[in-house]
Order: structure tokens, then C-alpha cells, then sequence
């Protein structure tokens, strides 16, 4: 048997402006994807048979990614994550089966996050019709605070690079390490609207906004702006600063319409208490979170306004073998 654990994600600041190569930082959250795979005498998940068709990503990584033809295994997953949510399940999901199948596979190997990121980035361009940044996938697996860039980025460690060509043209990403400072005291609090975010279409929908009025492109240069000057003073430890970029963060998604009245309603809801908060992930509904040092009192601010809280800290550890 065979357990293995990868988090979820949380995008602090740049998401959609990210596919657009322009930088993103994301903090991986205690939450995630557990997955147990016992080997038995029939292929089965979730106490159903196992059919490929049916999971055509984990049948890509037990077949073509990893080789496996062991006896028949059955398949557990547990989640902590709300799904299509904005917090990167289907990443955790991809890095935790990747996680377990490599375990069985090469038993004497130390798990490769970065093999891992990058086959669950592969799967993200397919589910995102070809639009999807390594965001999500290389934050579950690396763990800690990640900055995904087209440049380097000063002061940040430097892990891995990935290309893609999306519909737009070819994009390139640096994948950083940042080493957040082991003082802050400060929380996140996310909060989910029970509205699925569909990240493909939000996507898309970005895409065809910036064609139909391109002077939207300032709201992308201006979320890269903030996502700077927030890494700064994240790297400072100055949660006040961040908490400012993340407000404006949230006015520039907004404006690319990814925003919804239920996400703007949380995010209200939760200012008295909060340093900043802001949408996070895709938009359209979702999560949104707050960066705060009241979490409960934000949890339960979430909660009456309506959406179901999450607290976590910043920068969980990434994927890992549990047993
Ligand atoms: C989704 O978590 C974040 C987006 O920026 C899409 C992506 O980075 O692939 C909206």
C-alpha cells in the first residue's frame, strides 16, 4: 500500500495575467489531495470499477507517464479541497496519484516534484484548451511560496522552466522558489461562494475580452505591477503592504470581469477584519481569500455573508509519500 499527500493552492497575486507570461506568486495551503493505492484483485476507485475512458489523466499516468503493469490496484481519494474551486484540486489530485504511482513504480527513487509538475501541467493545457500556466501544478508540488514569471525574478530561487504555445503564442515561464520570512504571523482565510469556477472558460472569456478591447492589456500590466511590488513586501514580511496589493489586485480582476457578486460580496464582507483580500484562482465563482491575523473572526464573516471559510497557513510543504 502506498499513500501519498499533495496540497492545494492559493494565487496571492497575478492569476490570469500569468498566462500572458506576466508573474503570479501562489502559496500552497494545508489542504489538499490524498490518494491510497492498495493492490487488490480488480482495478477499482473510489469503490468503483475502474474504467480508463472514464479517467483518462490518472489511466495517461499509471500507463504512458509511469509504465505500471503491476496486479490491479484500488484507488482512494480523499480531498480537503472544495473541487473546481480555485485552489488547484485537479493539480493536487494529478501530483498526489503521480506521487503514489512512481512510489510503486521505482520504490527506490526520491519522489521528483519537478517530473511532477510537469506532468500535471501537460494534463492543465489539455483541460484548459491549451491555455493553462504551470502555476497551479508547480506550487503543489514544490510546496512553500512559488513566483511563476516570463523573467527571472531577483531574490528568488530558481527550480525549473516550462514552455508552452498557447493560441496567443509561445509562453515561457521561470518556476522560483521564495524563502517567505519564518516571522509572519498572519493567516489566510478563503472563502468559497459553492459556485464551481470553470478555469478553461474564464480563460477563454479573458481572451476573447482582451481581443474585443485591448486597452484591457493595462489591467494585465497593472496586475503585473502589483504582483511585484506585492512579492516585495511579502519578501519584507510587510503584511500591511500586502494586504494593500492584494485590495488592488482584486479592483484590476474586476475590471477583466472574472469577478462575480458572490465573490464581491465576501470580499466586503471580510475587509473590517482583513489586511487585503481578493479573488483567487480563476474567478466566476469560486474562492476568494483574505490575508489576515483574525481568521476566525474572517471565517465567520465568510460564513454569514453566505460562503463556506477555509483556514490555512502560508506555504504549506509540497507533495509527499505519507506511508
Ligand atoms: C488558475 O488557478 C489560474 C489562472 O491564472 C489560469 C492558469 O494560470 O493556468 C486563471
Amino acid at each position: 500500500m502506498v499513500r501519498a499527500f499533495a496540497p492545494g493552492k492559493c494565487i496571492l497575486f497575478g492569476e490570469h495575467a500569468v498566462v500572458y507570461g506576466h508573474p503570479a506568486v501562489a502559496v500552497a495551503i494545508d489542504s489538499g489531495v490524498e490518494v491510497e493505492l492498495t493492490e487488490s484483485d480488480s482495478w477499482t476507485i473510489e469503490g468503483m470499477s475502474f474504467e480508463a475512458h472514464r479517467h483518462p489523466h490518472i489511466s495517461h499516468i499509471l500507463n504512458d507517464v509511469f509504465g505500471y503493469d503491476g496486479v490491479p490496484l484500488r484507488m482512494e481519494i480523499s480531498s480537503g479541497l472544495f473541487s473546481a474551486a480555485g485552489l488547484g484540486s485537479s493539480a493536487a489530485l494529478s501530483n498526489a496519484m503521480s506521487a503514489a504511482v512512481q512510489r510503486l513504480t521505482h520504490p527506490d527513487d526520491e519522489i521528483d516534484s519537478v517530473q511532477l509538475a510537469r506532468i500535471g501541467h501537460a494534463a492543465e493545457v489539455k483541460a484548459q484548451a491549451g491555455r493553462a500556466s504551470p502555476t497551479d501544478t508547480a506550487t503543489s508540488a514544490l510546496g512553500g511560496c512559488v513566483v511563476v514569471s516570463g523573467d527571472i525574478v531577483e531574490g528568488a530561487e530558481h527550480v525549473f522552466d516550462a514552455s508552452l504555445v498557447t493560441p496567443e503564442g509561445e509562453r515561457k515561464w521561470s518556476i522560483c522558489k521564495v524563502n517567505l520570512p519564518p516571522e509572519i504571523d498572519a493567516w489566510l482565510v478563503l472563502g468559497f461562494t459553492g459556485i464551481g469556477s470553470p478555469t478553461g472558460e474564464m480563460v477563454a472569456g479573458v481572451a476573447r475580452l482582451l481581443e474585443r478591447d485591448p486597452s484591457k492589456h493595462a489591467d494585465m500590466e497593472a496586475i503585473a505591477r502589483i504582483t511585484q511590488a506585492g512579492l516585495t513586501a511579502l519578501g519584507a514580511g510587510n503584511l500591511e503592504a500586502v494586504g494593500m496589493a492584494m485590495d488592488a489586485c482584486h479592483v484590476r480582476l474586476q475590471s477583466l470581469e472574472v469577478s462575480s457578486p458572490e465573490l464581491d460580496a465576501l470580499v466586503e464582507a471580510v475587509r473590517p477584519h482583513s489586511l487585503g483580500a481578493k479573488l483567487t484562482g480563476a474567478g466566476g465563482g469560486g474562492c476568494m481569500v483574505a490575508l489576515t491575523d483574525e481568521p476566525q473572526r474572517v471565517a465567520e464573516a465568510i460564513e454569514v455573508a453566505g460562503g463556506t471559510p477555509l483556514i490555512s497557513r502560508l506555504g504549506a510543504e509540497g507533495v509527499r509519500i505519507l506511508a
